[in-house]
């Protein structure tokens, strides 16, 4: 396998929102209990975005720690992407706003939206990037304020979602180390198991129905079972592909939906509990941000080493879904 001029991480960074939503918030809000919300998703707080904490300003946020962390300037960056289904406004991108924000005024820059898969996706199209130009400085965010699209009088959904940032700086990495291979797939005839309408979908001068509001829209039992299966077949696939085992792997950074989607995952792929990172109990499913803030967390924590096989799994909206090896 090729192993020059992969896109490899070199510095990661957070932003969350200031405000903790717990299960016993939400019990007083629809008709839930702390003990379903935890026995049936894992999830007890997750953080909800306030006033001056629009998704492009969490973006920045996490976006400045990661170019600090990385010991660059926004002025080195090429490439601004954020991974994100929720922008404040459709146009212009989220992207753009970080770019004008943090001074990348050498950097083009454009939103991505896989939904959960977005980070992932942005990875690989990074990986891309630096492939055909090494020394190119991407910095690459998943952000996402969910609360403003998820309707706070269904249960079914309201429970499971959080806001917040996490972002990573990439550029060509050393000899054996970024990005080993990707798996990314996609199923768009599977659209209507979750998906959300835009605020004003059609032209509503031509179009007289009504879409019930762009709240996200989710057949939960459908999206467990798919999401399970898929991740197993995305990681399987690309174990294989690359000569390596389960085994080889020394973290399992996966998108934090469900603690039930991850136990059934691990139990199929037979990996450990201590070899996989999970903070689903703390910020809920964050979507495109959940895997930058979980490797942010990571990396901080000291669980991963340089030359560390890293692995990544997501599952989303689309259904969009994928895997990834990547060298540390
Ligand atoms: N509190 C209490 N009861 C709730 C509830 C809540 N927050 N949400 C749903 N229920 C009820 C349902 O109304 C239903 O009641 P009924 O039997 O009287 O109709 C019952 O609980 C079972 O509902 P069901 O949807 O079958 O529950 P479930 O065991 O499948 O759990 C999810 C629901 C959403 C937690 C589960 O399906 C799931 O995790 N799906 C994947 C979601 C996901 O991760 N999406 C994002 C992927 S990126």
């Amino acid at each position: 396998m090729n192993m020059k001029n992969r896109a490899a991480v070199i510095g990661t960074g957070v932003c969350l929102p200031e405000r903790v939503l717990t299960n016993f918030d939400l019990e007083k809000m629809v008709n839930t209990s702390d003990e379903w919300i935890t026995t049936r998703t894992g999830i007890h707080t997750r953080r909800i975005a306030g006033k001056g904490e629009e998704n492009y300003r969490l973006a920045v946020r996490a976006g400045q720690v990661a170019l600090k962390q990385a010991g660059i300037s926004a002025h080195e960056l090429s490439l601004v992407i954020v991974a994100t289904f929720t922008p404040h406004m459709i146009m212009p991108s989220c992207a753009c706003f970080v770019q004008a924000e943090i001074g990348a005024d050498q950097a083009f820059a454009y939103d991505l939206n896989a939904a959960c898969s977005g980070f992932l996706y942005g990875l690989d199209l990074a990986d891309a990037y630096i492939s055909r130009q090494p020394d190119m400085k991407i910095l690459l965010i998943g952000s996402e304020t969910l609360s403003a699209r998820v309707n706070w009088e269904d249960r079914n959904t309201c429970i499971l979602f959080g806001d917040g940032a996490g972002a990573c700086v990439l550029t060509g990495g050393r000899e054996g180390q970024g990005v080993v291979d990707a798996n990314l797939r996609s199923d768009g005839s599977l659209w209507n198991l979750l998906y959300m309408h835009g605020p004003e979908s059609q032209n509503p001068a031509l179009v007289s129905d009504d879409n019930g509001g762009s709240f996200i829209r989710m057949a939960g039992r459908d999206v467990f079972r798919y999401a399970v299966k898929a991740m197993e077949e995305a990681v399987t696939t690309l174990l294989e592909r690359n000569g390596v085992t389960i085994d080889d792997v020394c973290l399992l950074i996966p998108h934090q939906a469900n603690i039930r989607i991850l136990n059934k995952l691990m139990d199929r792929l037979t990996v450990p509990r201590e070899k996989v990172y999970i903070n689903v109990d703390k910020y809920g499913n964050t979507s495109a941000a959940s895997i930058p803030i979980a490797l942010d967390e990571a990396s901080s924590l000291g669980m991963l080493r340089r030359g560390d096989l890293v692995l990544f799994c997501s599952f989303g909206g689309g259904f969009t879904w994928g895997s990834m090896l990547m060298n540390w």
